[in-house]
């Protein structure tokens, strides 16, 4: 019995491939960073569903067709208030699309995730939701659709580095549970609402968000140590850092963190961010001398993101957005396996008394 699956291989994969141990992530023969730093969204969503769609058009012209899809979601955003979790408004927005297993429907998801987001982010803010420029890129019209302006093309380009970078890992939470719900055949729309509710926890896609409560709460860098060992002392996990896989450095973080420091005005928030980063590992190491606990994605995701305007309560669905491709991907590869996911378990519970013992 193995109640976390740790020591479980559960699909064979031509996506992605975790090394842990040594710190390094590849996606369909690349290195994370050198497709983080080349790619833009279209492109990683042509690479990652290259064998899953006999059907899939150039990237062009997939471009193109993610292009119309946006606008044809924002005609289908769901009726709401402003006081909705966005995360819940995507996951409405999403419950309501088509569900089988075609490319049309890979393509109405992948896009309308972007498209509910940013609309969700102006409800919240009392705004009226903004209408996709079908001409412009994936994350161009995404920053556009949330600030009201086409951006500056540096933050185009750092955002198609956050959603290239996590666009796809291994067998994470959210991706297994894709992987599952796609083996009973019920439809990519079902596979990408089992994904996003594995992602929101906490403990999986929901940390970016916390990351800038804690710098919110630490405030300035002489309260740091203190503020550390307070949470640790509680038992509490500080948000940005452990991973199941990884032993070694994330190297999503230097990825995003490269991207972030690309970014005008980041100096100062970045600077503050490593220095919290510094207390913590040698924090953690003490505290935990046998388990190798490094910075995770999330941690610099928050910086990013931050940077980008974005409001931290949106950090979960922009990563359900880049997500959805990796979801749409191990859901094709597991319908083609052919078998449902079905493990077995151990009972531990009550057993029926033998009729006439006593
Ligand atoms: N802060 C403090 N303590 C931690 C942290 C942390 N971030 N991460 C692990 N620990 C502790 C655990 O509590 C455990 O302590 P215990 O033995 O006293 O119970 C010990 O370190 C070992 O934990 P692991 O086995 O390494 O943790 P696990 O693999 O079960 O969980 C997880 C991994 C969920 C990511 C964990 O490290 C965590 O909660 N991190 C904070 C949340 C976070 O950043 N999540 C994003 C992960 S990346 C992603 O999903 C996209």
């Amino acid at each position: 019995m193995d109640s976390g699956l740790e020591d479980v291989v559960a699909a064979e994969t031509a996506l992605s491939d975790v090394r842990g141990d040594i710190g390094e992530l590849i996606i369909k023969g690349w290195y994370v960073e050198k497709l983080a730093a080349t790619m833009a969204y279209e492109d990683v969503t042509h690479l990652l569903w290259q064998s899953s769609f006999e059907d899939l058009p150039t990237i062009q012209e997939l471009g193109n067709r993610l292009g119309d899809a946006r606008a044809q979601a924002f005609d289908k955003l769901p009726n709401t208030d402003a006081t909705i979790d966005i995360i819940q408004y995507l996951r409405m927005g999403w419950a309501a699309q088509q569900d089988d297993e075609s490319l049309e429907t890979a393509v109405k998801l992948a896009s309308s995730g972007l498209v509910f987001t940013a609309a969700a982010v102006r409800c919240a803010k009392g705004l009226a939701p903004i209408k996709p420029d079908s001409s412009l890129s994936s994350s161009a019209d995404f920053l556009r659709m949330i600030t009201g302006t086409a951006p500056h093309a540096d933050k185009a380009r750092a955002l198609d580095a956050y959603l290239v970078t996590i666009c796809d890992h291994g067998l994470n939470a959210s991706t297994f549970a894709a992987r599952v719900v796609s083996s009973t055949r019920a439809g990519l729309t079902s596979a990408v609402l089992g994904g996003v509710s594995a992602l929101k926890g906490p403990l999986h896609g929901g940390a970016p968000g916390p990351v800038l409560d804690m710098f919110d709460d630490i405030g300035e860098v002489g309260n740091a140590e203190v503020w550390i060992d307070a949470a640790l002392a509680r038992g509490d996990r500080l948000m940005g850092f452990g991973h199941r896989v990884y032993r070694a450095r994330d190297p999503r973080a230097d990825s995003l963190k490269a991207a972030a420091g690309r970014l005008a005005g980041t100096a100062g928030r970045i600077a503050f961010a490593e220095h919290i980063e510094r207390e913590v590992l040698g924090k953690l190491r003490r505290k935990y001398p046998n388990r190798p606990l490094e910075t995770n994605v999330e941690f610099y995701t928050a910086i990013l993101l931050e940077a980008l305007e974005i409001p931290r309560e949106a950090f979960t669905s922009v990563f359900a957005c880049g997500r959805v491709l990796g979801w749409i991907a191990h859901a094709r590869e597991q319908i083609s396996e052919g078998r449902i996911v079905r493990p077995k378990s151990v009972y531990r519970g009550p057993v029926p008394e033998l009729e006439g013992a006593n």
